[in-house]
This record gives C-alpha cells, sequence and structure tokens, in this order.
C-alpha cells in the first residue's frame, strides 16, 4: 500500500494570511479602515491561553487590530454580558471571539446570543447556524471552513463524494455536514452512539474527525483511497521523550491510517493553523459588510 499525500495545512494556511494581510492593507489603504478582532478569554484553560496567544498574534501581523479581554475564572455571566454589549456597540470591534468553552456559571447558549450577529466572527450565534443552513450569506464556523478548503484544495469538485463526520459538536460537527451538503456531497454525521461505527467509516471518501478522542480512528476504519480531515488535537503521555513528556496527537491513528488512505492531514500542522487563518478571513469579511463594501475574494 503506498503512503497517503500529506496535507499540508500550515502552508496552506500561510498562503492564506498573505492574501488577507494583502487585502487588510488594500483596506487601509482605499476606504482608511483597519479590521479589528476582540478575543475574550475567561479563566486560566491552558489550551485555550495557547489558542487565543496564536489568534492574538497572527491578527497582528496580518496588519489588523488585535484586543484581548482576559477576564478572570470567577467572572459572572453579568460582567460577561455587559462587556460584550460594549464591543457590540464598538465601531471599531469588527469582530468578537468568545473562547470556549466558558467556565460553568456562566450560560454558553446566552452569552453566544449577546453577540451583534454582524460581528460573530465564529458563526456560532443561531442567527447565523440558520443562515448558513438555508444558504444566506453569513460567517462560516473557522474550523470547518479550514476542512472544506483543504478538502476542495485535494479533491477538486467534491459533488456526490460520500462523506462521514465522525463528532455532532455545533463548533466543527454539524457546521461541517451544512458546508459539505452545500457542496452536495452526501452526508452522515456519525459519533459516540453510532453503531457498526468503523464500517460506517468505511464506507466514506472523506472522513472528518472532530470527537476528542486520541487516536481513536484506526487504519482498517478507513476506505482505501478515502481524504481524511483530523480535527482532533489532543495531548497525551509520551513516556519515550521522557519523564513527564507529552505529545499532540489525533483524533486518527495517524502511522496507521496513513497507510491507507489517499490523502491525509497531520497533527500538528494540519487543521489547527486553518482555523486561524479562516478567523481573520471572517474577521475582514465582516469589515467589509458592516462598512458596505464588496465581500474580498478571500
Ligand atoms: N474553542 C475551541 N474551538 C473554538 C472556536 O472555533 N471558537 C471559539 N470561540 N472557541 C473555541
Amino acid at each position: 500500500m503506498s503512503e497517503a499525500k500529506i496535507i499540508d495545512g500550515k502552508a496552506f494556511a500561510a498562503g492564506l494570511r498573505e492574501k488577507i494581510a494583502v487585502e487588510v492593507a488594500a483596506m487601509k489603504k482605499d476606504h482608511g479602515l483597519t479590521p479589528g478582532l476582540t478575543v475574550v478569554l475567561v479563566g486560566e484553560d491552558p489550551a485555550s491561553q495557547v489558542y487565543v496567544r496564536s489568534k492574538g498574534k497572527q491578527t497582528e501581523e496580518a496588519g489588523m487590530e488585535s484586543t484581548t479581554h482576559r477576564l478572570p475564572a470567577e467572572t459572572s455571566e453579568e460582567e460577561l454580558l455587559n462587556l460584550i454589549e460594549k464591543l457590540n456597540a464598538d465601531k471599531t470591534v469588527n469582530g468578537i471571539l468568545v473562547q470556549l468553552p466558558l467556565p460553568d456559571q456562566i450560560d454558553e447558549a446566552k452569552v453566544i446570543s449577546s453577540i451583534n450577529p454582524d460581528k460573530d466572527v465564529d458563526g456560532f450565534h443561531v442567527t447565523n447556524v440558520g443562515r448558513l443552513w438555508v444558504g444566506l450569506e453569513a460567517p462560516v464556523p473557522c474550523t470547518p471552513y479550514g476542512c472544506l478548503l483543504m478538502l476542495k484544495d485535494t479533491l477538486g469538485d467534491l459533488t456526490g463524494k460520500r462523506a462521514l463526520i465522525l463528532g455532532r459538536s455545533n463548533i466543527v460537527g454539524k457546521p461541517m455536514a451544512s458546508l459539505l451538503l452545500a457542496e452536495s456531497c452526501t452526508v452522515s454525521i456519525a459519533h459516540s452512539r453510532t453503531e457498526d461505527l468503523p464500517e460506517r467509516c468505511r464506507e466514506a471518501d472523506i472522513l472528518v474527525a472532530a470527537v476528542g478522542r486520541p487516536e481513536m480512528v484506526r487504519g482498517d476504519w478507513i476506505k482505501p483511497g478515502a481524504t481524511v480531515i483530523d480535527v482532533g488535537i489532543n495531548r497525551v503521555d509520551a513516556p519515550e521523550k521522557g519523564e513527564g513528556k507529552t505529545r499532540l496527537v489525533g483524533d486518527v491513528n495517524f502511522e496507521e491510517a496513513s497507510k491507507v488512505a489517499g490523502a491525509i492531514t497531520p497533527v500538528p500542522g494540519g487543521v489547527g493553523p486553518m482555523t486561524i487563518a479562516c478567523l481573520l478571513r471572517n474577521t475582514v469579511i465582516a469589515t467589509a459588510r458592516q462598512n458596505g463594501l464588496p465581500d474580498p475574494d478571500l
């Protein structure tokens, strides 16, 4: 069996960020606009802190305005809602992202609903979720959109392909289904309660794994030649690297899967970098729409 093509999300994302930086410079020059992204982080979740730092850095590198609000873990729902109200009213803030998960005392759905849908660069507001499903203009959730870009780059036209999405989250699984359906794939969503899961996976030309279970998808779950997108980022012990050391793995057993798949994303360096690039893209598009400009070609 030949080795799968490795889909280089890191390089793809770098190319997208370059195009975004050119668009941002043109917006400044032609319209005096600097797209602004505000990220809100509540608490000290280590993974969230890493993501939020990368988002801020890459936003600035693209020439955009980046603001991060770091709030203590004991922040009340009311305090967070008050901050969002201020950000909604602030004309220099074009995009608002509240990093998830939020601490238990805060109702996530209520917080997401409080964000102005025009500034919802995650595409998580119910208005935007609905708009995406019925095919209206809406911000597209960043991780699934990054996956879609890589799939189209690898396969070209996706029409008629059988796609199986492993995971039914609001952040990845459900919007991924919507996007692949819009590309005329035959879409299934599988999850922890799905019967005969390995067999269902083996039917798929496109397999998107987003369950958060380290290396759950084995090589023999994959149809030979299939395209595999691994959304998982799981930190596991790596005693082979020394005591107390860890490493990142996906939801797919890469070593096994890369011997069967036609193409596969690595972890790290696959979906992760694409997510942030798509967030920057959404912020630039939101800025254009808020100012009556046509959507930039990104
Ligand atoms: N936590 C994990 N992924 C995401 C994401 O795409 N957006 C937000 N806001 N929080 C997340």
